[in-house]
């Protein structure tokens, strides 16, 4: 799979542990940064990382910042971003499940990397259930143009 990536300063250990996790389990991964310790600002590398969600350059979007709240912020300003801020596993397979999650957002202060990566290898395991789901995803849709 094609997986976009992108982090500020507070989320950038737990982007790079995850960006080799994938590359090693044979993902294509697109780093868009941050990629130093310098203070940063979260919603420039939600936008980066939701552009290639939007154009197709990449199927999905990995975000992190210091709580993942700021980045799910951001990313759910654009028009057919799904994204969900995911601190568990049950989470992670039900919002890809039930809301067709194109982007997951993780915070780097709140969880371990282990936790974080199990989160990661099953919410991109995790198929859309359609459905009745649709419809409301549908709905979501219309908010949008709204
Ligand atoms: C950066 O200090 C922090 O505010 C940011 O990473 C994030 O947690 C915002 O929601």
């Amino acid at each position: 799979m094609k997986i976009s990536l992108g982090s500020d300063h507070a989320g950038l250990a737990l982007k790079q542990e995850i960006v080799l996790y994938l590359k090693r389990a044979g993902h294509t991964v697109l780093d868009r940064g941050t990629s130093t310790d310098a203070s940063v600002d979260y919603p420039d590398f939600a936008t980066l990382v939701c552009n290639d969600i939007i154009s197709d350059e990449a199927e999905r979007g990995i975000l992190v910042c210091g709580t993942g709240i700021g980045m799910s912020i951001a990313a759910n300003k654009h028009a057919g971003i799904r994204a969900a801020l995911c601190h568990d596993t049950f989470s992670a397979r039900a919002t890809r499940e039930h809301n067709d999650a194109n982007v997951l957002c993780l915070g780097q202060r709140v969880i371990g990397a282990g936790l974080a990566l199990d989160i990661v290898t099953v919410w991109l395991g995790a198929e859309f259930a359609g459905d009745k789901h649709l419809r409301r995803l549908e709905k979501i849709a219309r908010l949008e143009k709204a």
